[in-house]
């Protein structure tokens, strides 16, 4: 099996002396090609930092990660951006949409940076956009539409450059339950169907157990890794 993160012994701490912060206490992970995992915990369990680092937005203060056998601690910051903006793709709480550009600019906003050529980005981002629900939606602004379907659009974004990994930090946090349940079918939809590998947090139990395997966190380590239903926690 060919993993696609690898850590060893991640800590993170935020501040120094008396406000240290141990967000990370020595994260041991392995994720393998294709697989759709979530995370929870409660909050402030490191959830978020844990995502930053992988996703070489944040760096560890020490210990090892690897993405796509990627040593992240040997890459320079421009290299660390080519890394985030080839490999990884990311879906944030907050749709982090650009409000003046269309459904289908924003989705294909990745490409645009890659230098993909603007007919070949329109053809794939249109395709992607019907894989995620929004034909027709193509020229509409993210304040022309609904919660949900922002978010649709930011997961069409993620995965328009066929990135080894997708990372989602609470991604149906901001809509309803209906609404989390559908962005959830679609994600595990996209799993199945691209074989794409999802870490993703969540605070909601449902979402949790949508996941084939769940990672629980508790003050800065892994306290459960396995199949959801094992969890007592749940
Ligand atoms: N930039 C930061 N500076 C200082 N402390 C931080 C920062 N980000 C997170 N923390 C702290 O690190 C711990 C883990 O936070 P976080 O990773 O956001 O947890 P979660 O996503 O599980 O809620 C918390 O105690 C939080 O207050
Ligand atoms: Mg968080």
């Amino acid at each position: 099996m060919v993993a696609i993160v690898e850590t060893q012994n991640l800590t993170k701490i935020y501040g120094e002396g008396e406000v240290a912060v141990h967000a990370l206490r020595g994260v041991d992970l392995r994720l393998e090609q294709g697989e759709f995992v979530s995370m929870a915990g409660p909050s402030g369990s490191g959830k978020s930092t844990l995502l930053n680092i992988i996703g070489a937005l944040d760096r560890p203060t020490s210990g090892r990660v690897a993405v796509d056998g990627v040593d992240l601690s040997s890459l320079s910051d421009t290299e660390l951006s080519r890394l985030r903006r080839e490999r990884i793709g990311f879906v944030f709480q907050s749709y982090n949409l650009i409000p003046v550009l269309t459904a289908l600019e924003n989705a294909e906003y990745v490409l645009m940076l890659q230098g993909v050529p603007p007919a070949q980005r329109h053809e794939r981002v249109r395709e992607l956009l019907r894989d995620v629900g929004l034909d027709g939606m193509e020229n509409r602004r993210p304040s022309e539409l609904s919660g949900g379907q922002q978010q649709r659009v930011a997961i069409a974004r993620a995965i328009a450059s066929e990135p080894a990994l997708v990372l989602a930090d609470e991604p149906t946090a901001n809509v309803d339950s209906k609404t989390g349940g559908a962005l959830m079918e679609l994600l595990h939809g996209l799993h199945e169907t691209k074989g794409i590998t999802f870490l993703f947090s969540t605070h909601e139990r449902l979402v949790m157990r949508s996941a084939e395997r769940l990672l629980w966190l508790r003050d800065g380590e892994i306290a459960y890794d396995g199949p959801p239903e094992g969890n007592s926690e749940l």
